[in-house]
């Protein structure tokens, strides 16, 4: 018999072919998010899993399965997974890094474009049939052109933003755990090392895109809001968690930063409702990654490490403790 695997959300039905000539597949066509205690159900005599960001990979949950080999996660991210945990059950884990670095960059161009230049609010206006009120200082943006980008995390996909910028002739500055190689800094546009504080204080407009992890709890709180330009605006393409949203908030409604945009919140997919009622900001469901192209790519990458770890191979993105 073929090792049992569980594919926890719904996903393109050729990947779930794909899995089923070397495993025998629960899939969930249906896409209920399963409860923390319906997924430990349904994992039950499962040797892997294919899954998103909604499914949180506990020790406890680790602990009632002892079949349980390996869980390939389709996002680049990974903070649902106790890592810790899976390497002390012996659970191999893995994502989806690189095959969306492009296609995240362009979004967060998008989101920053969109919430800089007023795209989302002046179109409500439009379709709320207002643009007979059309006046000189009628939606003024910031531009992009010319301005200092701040990027916060500058990994893979920082890189692929920054090197974007080019073309905008814009200022790169960017903070990150670990300075760039000059070869690296030199692609994303000449970026500049710089603290985290001058980063906040220099950009025109601020990228966010780390890894959530305690250690990045609210990197972007209160006091990091108000060491930024008024004129700014922030782009949040990392996690929820990463930026403390009832500060953000205070923050955009009192006009000390201009503008945000927000792939991503705390407790997603819910958020908190005053975001609603605020004009200058750009909201988006965590669809950062979601190209048609590239959301194949995941699926697959997803599906060929939980087939090379499953079949004793080590996963191209076997993911490790460091
Ligand atoms: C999306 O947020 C991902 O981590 O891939
Ligand atoms: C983004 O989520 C990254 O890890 O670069």
């Amino acid at each position: 018999m073929k090792p049992a695997i569980l594919v926890a959300r719904a996903i393109f039905p050729d990947i779930l072919t794909y899995l089923s000539a070397h495993f025998e597949v629960e899939s969930n066509q249906d896409d209920v998010v399963f409860s923390p205690e319906e997924l430990m159900q349904r994992l039950k005599g499962k040797v892997g899993a294919l899954t998103t960001s909604s499914a949180r990979i506990s020790r406890e949950l680790l602990q009632q399965l002892p079949d349980l080999k390996m869980v390939a996660n389709m996002a680049v991210g990974y903070d649902n997974f106790d890592l810790a945990a899976m390497t002390e059950c012996g659970v191999l884990a893995s994502n989806t890094p690189d095959v969306l670095n492009e296609t995240t960059a362009d979004f967060g161009w998008a989101l920053m474009m969109a919430a800089a230049r007023r795209i989302t609010e002046s179109e409500h206006w439009l379709r709320d049939g207002q643009w007979n009120k059309w006046r000189y200082d009628y939606f003024l943006g910031a531009d992009l052109h010319g301005s200092t980008l701040g990027i916060i995390g500058m990994g893979r996909i920082g890189q692929a933003i920054a090197r974007r910028s080019t073309g905008f002739n814009m200022r790169v500055i960017y903070h990150n755990r670990s300075r760039l190689s000059p070869e690296q800094e030199a692609y994303a546009n000449n970026a500049q090392y710089a603290s985290k504080e001058e980063v906040l204080r220099q950009a025109d407009h601020l990228m966010l895109i780390l890894p959530y992890s305690a250690a990045s709890h609210h990197t972007i709180g209160a006091a990091e809001l108000a060491m930024m330009k008024p004129t700014a605006t922030l782009i949040n393409l990392a996690r929820g968690g990463i930026v403390d949203d009832v500060a953000l908030i205070a923050a955009l409604r009192d006009k000390r930063i201009a503008a945000a945009g927000l792939d991503v919140f705390e407790n997603e997919p819910k958020f908190h409702p005053d975001f609603l009622s605020l004009s200058n900001v750009v909201l988006t469901p965590h669809i950062a990654s979601a190209s048609e192209a590239t959301r194949r790519a995941m699926a697959k990458c997803a599906a060929d490490n939980l087939i090379a770890g499953l079949s004793g191979q080590t996963p191209p993105n076997l993911l490790k403790l460091f």
